[in-house]
């Protein structure tokens, strides 16, 4: 294995088209089931059944899922700089202390037949460094549309999106919620 070889991943996201907002108070600002459906469909769905996809999020991302010990049937990558988070438990997800290091750990599950795809999950911090890393293949995003403006506290920084190619966009998905959402894929051809 090269020393510093890493895994090339996807991003995956929801933002408001109006500004980028991803989350408020360290929670996902809408509730789709539709979306979030395809979010468990993407991130899980393995060619090979034997293996599983990594997800990778930050700390702050990892506190705010629904269930303990991180998304089920995914291996779950927390990024954070205290080492300890999650051993006082069996069912605790593995830590980095970098982005980079945990696409290495991630190369390292693919070139064993462990992991088939990588994903980064959020949040902000994360999804800023992941958009210059240069192991990004595409940004699958859900464009998000509310009839009200939010007052989000985390963002995507959108224009980040600009150098990239669209590769596909759905047509509009109305929600109960007063809202409407479509899915864009941006790939990158840095
Ligand atoms: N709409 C979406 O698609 C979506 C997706 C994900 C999250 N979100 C939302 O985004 C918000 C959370 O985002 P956030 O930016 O506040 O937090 P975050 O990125 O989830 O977590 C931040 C923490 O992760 C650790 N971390 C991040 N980058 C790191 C790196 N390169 N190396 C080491 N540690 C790193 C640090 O923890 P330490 O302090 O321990 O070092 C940092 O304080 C929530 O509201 C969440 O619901 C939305």
């Amino acid at each position: 294995m090269t020393v510093d070889a890493f895994a090339k991943f996807d991003i995956i996201v929801a933002y408001d088209a109006h500004d980028g907002g991803i989350g408020r108070a360290g929670e996902l600002p809408w509730s789709i089931p539709q979306d979030l459906a395809r979010f468990r469909h993407i991130t899980s769905f393995t060619k090979n059944k034997t293996k599983k996809n990594i997800v990778i999020m930050g700390k702050k991302t990892y506190a705010s899922l629904p269930f303990s010990g991180g998304l089920p049937r995914r291996i779950n990558i927390v990024l954070t700089h205290a080492p300890h988070l999650g051993k006082e438990s069996n069912n605790g997800p593995m830590t980095c202390p970098s982005l980079h290091s945990a696409l290495m750990l991630a190369h390292h599950l693919v070139e064993n037949n462990i992991a088939e795809n990588t994903f980064v999950i959020g949040g902000q911090c994360v999804y800023e460094e992941a958009l210059h890393h240069p192991g990004l293949k595409s940004v699958r995003a859900t464009v998000v549309q509310t009839l009200q403006r939010e007052p989000y506290d985390a963002f995507f920084p959108v224009h980040q999106l600009e150098r990239m190619q669209i590769d596909g966009m759905s047509d509009w998905v109305r929600d109960n919620n007063d809202l409407q959402f479509r899915y864009v894929t941006f790939t990158n051809n840095k």
